[in-house]
């Protein structure tokens, strides 16, 4: 594994090996059944180009109403467990027995991407947040703590941890774009993030 810091960012390149990662795959299958993949809108009713859904106590959901934490998937269902696989990397990266309220499932097809975002919408920033990319490769943006300032970027591999905390925990990241089809983590491809985050 090599640590890269990017702007206070810490990326753990290589942080899964591939049977680790076909693990993580396994694991999310059943979540995947019970919590299907939805397609977010946001507050101004612009769809967004990523599916995605959530497991643990509190997914994260965007629709009219605006960006927050929701015990139950939209379709009315409590979200279904975080797998253990997953907790193990929140454990073994920030080295806190405090697990995730939420583990939110990104998954980017063909030309689907991320804008410039925050994350914000959690009680205590003093938690990191801790991201995990399976599958496609994906051009990661990452910025200032404040709006419009310079940014650098670095592409992300399947098994790529990465970790925002301390001074980085507010910084401003998106994904460009990913190579559809430059891994074959995925059968049809594709690129799956889990964001693992306290939010309460
Ligand atoms: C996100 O910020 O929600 C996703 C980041 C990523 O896909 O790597
Ligand atoms: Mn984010």
């Amino acid at each position: 594994m090599t640590r890269l810091m990017v702007r206070g960012v810490e990326i753990r390149k290589g942080a899964l090996d591939g049977p680790a990662q076909v693990r993580l795959i396994d694991a999310l299958r059943p979540v995947l059944k019970a919590a299907p993949l939805f397609s977010p809108v946001t507050a101004n009713g612009k769809a967004m180009s990523v599916r995605m859904t959530s497991a643990g106590g509190l997914g994260w959901v965007s629709d009219k109403g605006g960006y927050r934490y929701q015990p139950t998937h939209p379709r009315g269902s409590a979200w279904p467990a975080i797998p253990d696989p997953v907790l193990d990397i929140w454990r073994d990266v920030t080295g806190h027995d405090r697990t995730p309220d939420c583990c939110l499932i990104n998954y980017y097809g063909e030309g689907a991407k991320m804008g410039l975002h925050q994350d914000r919408d959690e009680a205590d920033f003093s938690w990191p947040v801790v991201s995990v990319s399976l599958g496609d490769d994906a051009l990661f943006r990452i910025g200032d703590t404040v709006r419009g300032g310079k940014t650098e970027s670095v592409w992300l591999n399947s098994g790529d941890v990465v970790v925002m905390g301390g001074p980085a925990r507010l910084v401003y990241h998106g994904i460009d774009r990913i190579r559809f089809g430059s891994s074959r983590l995925l059968p049809k491809g594709g690129r799956i993030n889990l964001t693992l985050r306290v939010a309460v």
